[in-house]
């Protein structure tokens, strides 16, 4: 009996471009689900544009559209650059649509009937300016911690402190610049600590049980706490007017936040699928329900898929999700994606600078396991390994024997030889490889399909076509060689296609055959079986084609906050990603947190034993001088600096030196390549005085 199983990938924001980090997700769940096709399973794959929120209303605003206007414009730059990559979704719908709306009511008043909704009186932050309450990471204001300025209103970027928007020291809003204000207002919650869904989440959860990863059932019970430790917190579903998205039924103003409807959104698009395809949209999500339901997400939204979301299904009369498979990040080139790096690569610029999207396909599918561990995407790796094993050992297969049957046997196959070992391996290793598949071990299915590869290519040096092609009378061989190649080549198109859709339809066209299933892997062609003249299959990646994709996406300024792509974060709400920077670029941010002051040089003397130094001491407008020592002993005369203004880095952390203790660093010029030998002190035009700020 064929399962019936229906897939979501975790819903993108609809205000920021797809990434290769996004990749990583719709292509291995899309890798799954072509495998249940193959298989013959019934399997309906549904995604959607995640489109509430202030930060989507805010975009609209900048940009001086509507948010319908603008997440309809996303929607379809999204579902091109899935296409692009061949994730084939069945329906890939919105958030902002009839059927999430109804099934968000739904599920609602169906918790608020069960005494799961209550309503509280908080403050928070108002912007009086803009006339709207603001998102944490709206606020910004010196750390209370570490007092470095312009950090987010939930943690600070310098110290890494975790705090509340209210501790944050002169705040300010980001949106308008305005000092907010603390307001109360009334918001509703969702009541996760109440006792039903702490039990019903300690068995769903729990390790036998099966539904999450061990790591990720590990992880829940450190967010449920010790039993009799109900470490579970209820949860604020509302925000206020003005706000884009869903009013709640009977509470005028009050609009859902984005996380009850944006997990209500896989049911919302197969709501809107079923009525597209006329299923039964019951069938999948009533309590009893015998279909299958998987959610392919990010560790970093856990928390509300395995809590919040089952907690809410259970309580609502619905069915909870079979399994839960969270996959770690992307790192490129083994660290963070970075703009100024080039390496926060959109899907979009890949596409346009020519690179393959199955190219992309397979290297995750080479690094992807079942964990939670990041994966890393090595750009020579991938360039290397897309060419020795796509390249150089799977189509160099076919491109070795096509030839020869279009050329000398009138395109007919001879009989495949059941009996070689290569064959069989592979047939032998179809069964395994599906259950690789199925349990999301990818890289380990390819390891395994590159060894049959490696011994198909072992079968055809060893009976070389081409040297039989030249000699008189191997007719027969030429055409037993070149049929069993072409046979092995079908065989481990199979095993590839959930990876590799397009070049399996190109060889699916050049054998003559029809769409591969699973079970295509135990069959061999027919003997006198035509195929059509061989197609090229794939290139090779040019590296150049590497440098030119990282050149296009290198930002050399950091762009303003609201233009950088949102990501989940602990708090799970919405955080823009902070820009990484390399090599001898900062940002105006990491500049800011050295303190340079004007200082002026109150004495200067030789260092006992020294032969660099002198010792100065600064008056930096403070109650007390500073004492500094300065390498500057080979350029200037301690006499000739007393009285002299200079600049000085007024928060270097105190150093101590066999001489004493230096209390910050004068700054100077010298030449570093030595061409004009000296050493030259700053000095700051006249009228600064000691402890002016330089920035
Ligand atoms: O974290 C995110 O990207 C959100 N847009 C939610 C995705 S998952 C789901 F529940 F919608
Ligand atoms: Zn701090």
């Amino acid at each position: 009996m064929p399962r019936k199983i229906l897939v979501t990938s975790a819903l993108p924001y609809a205000n920021g471009a797809i990434h290769l980090g996004h990749l990583v997700e719709y292509i291995q769940t899309d890798i799954w689900v072509r495998f249940q096709k193959m298989a013959g399973n019934e399997c309906w794959y549904v995604c959607a544009d995640d489109t509430h929120g202030t930060p989507i209303m805010l975009r609209a605003e900048k940009e001086g559209i509507t948010p319908e206007q603008l997440i309809a414009r996303v929607h379809g730059e999204h579902a091109r650059d899935f296409s692009g990559f061949l994730v084939a979704f069945d329906n890939y719908h919105t958030t902002h649509s009839q059927e999430t709306r109804d099934c968000a009511n739904d599920i609602y008043l169906k918790l608020r009937a069960a005494g799961l909704i209550e309503t509280r009186t908080i403050e928070q932050y108002f912007d009086p300016v803009k006339q709207l309450f603001l998102p944490d990471r709206f606020i910004k204001g010196e750390c209370p911690k570490c007092n470095a300025k312009d950090q987010y209103g939930d943690n600070c970027e310098v110290c890494g402190a975790a705090y509340a928007p209210t501790d944050l020291i002169n705040p300010y809003s980001a949106v308008s610049g305005a000092k907010p204000e603390l307001r109360s207002s009334e918001h509703y919650f969702f009541k996760l600590s109440d006792p039903r869904c702490e039990a019903f989440l300690r068995q769903y959860t729990s390790r036998d049980n099966g539904v999450l990863q061990p790591e990720a059932a590990n992880k829940m019970q450190e967010w449920l706490g010790a039993p009799g430790e109900n470490k579970l917190t209820d949860w604020d579903i509302s925000r206020d007017a003005p706000y884009f998205g869903f009013e709640i039924p009977d509470a005028p103003g009050k609009y859902f936040y984005v996380w009850l409807d944006a997990p209500i959104g896989y049911m919302g698009s197969f709501k809107n699928l079923c009525g597209k395809q006329g299923l039964d949209f019951d069938e999948f999500w009533k309590p009893d329900a015998q279909t299958e339901l998987y959610h392919f997400i990010g560790k970093d939204i856990l928390y509300f898929h395995a809590l919040f979301w089952p907690a809410e299904l259970a309580h609502a009369g619905y069915r909870t999700p079979t399994k839960i498979f969270a996959h770690g990040f992307l790192t490129v080139d083994g660290a963070k994606m970075s703009k100024s790096r080039g390496t926060f690569i959109t899907a979009e610029s890949f596409l346009s600078t020519g690179l393959n999207p199955e190219w992309l396909r397979y290297y995750y599918a080479a690094k992807l396991s079942a964990s939670m561990e990041d994966i890393d995407l090595n750009l020579d790796d991938f360039v290397a390994r897309v060419n020795s094993d796509l390249v150089g050992k799977y189509v160099n297969i076919a491109s070795r024997s096509a030839g020869f049957i279009a050329k000398r046997f009138n395109g007919q196959l001879a009989p495949a030889d059941e009996n070689l070992p290569a064959l069989k391996a592979i047939q032998d290793a179809a069964g395994r490889i599906g259950e690789l598949y199925e349990a999301r071990e990818f890289a380990k299915a390819m390891r395994e399909i590159m060894l049959l590869t490696d011994a198909a290519n072992q079968y055809v040096d060893s009976v070389k076509p081409w040297e039989l092609a030249k000699q008189e009378g191997k007719e027969v061989e030429l055409h037993a060689a070149c049929s069993n190649a072409l046979n092995l080549f079908r065989l481990l198109t199979v095993l590839l296609k959930p990876i590799l859709p397009v070049v399996a339809g190109k060889v699916e066209k050049f054998m003559n055959i029809a769409p591969l299933a699973w079970s295509d892997s135990q069959s061999l062609l027919a003997a006198g079986h035509a195929i059509n003249a061989y197609e090229h299959l794939m290139t090779r990646v040019d590296p150049k084609l590497i440098e030119k994709l990282v050149e296009a996406n290198r930002e050399s300024l950091a762009p303003a906050p609201e233009a950088q792509s949102p990501q989940r974060h602990a708090e799970h709400q919405q955080k823009e990603i902070k820009p990484e920077v390399a090599g001898n670029l900062c940002t105006i941010d990491d500049f800011m947190k050295v303190d340079l002051r004007i200082a002026r040089i109150a004495n200067a003397e030789h260092v006992e034993g020294a032969d660099k130094l002198v010792r100065l001491t600064l008056d930096v407008g403070e109650e007390k001088t500073r004492n500094v020592f300065a390498g500057i002993k080979a350029a200037y005369d301690p006499a000739q600096l007393v009285g002299r203004l200079t600049v000085m880095v007024a928060n270097l952390a105190p150093r101590k030196m066999k001489f004493g203790l230096s209390e910050g660093m004068v700054l100077a010029a010298s030449d570093t390549d030595g061409k004009t030998p000296g050493i030259f002190l700053l000095a700051p035009d006249a009228g600064a005085q000691p402890g002016m700020r330089v920035k």
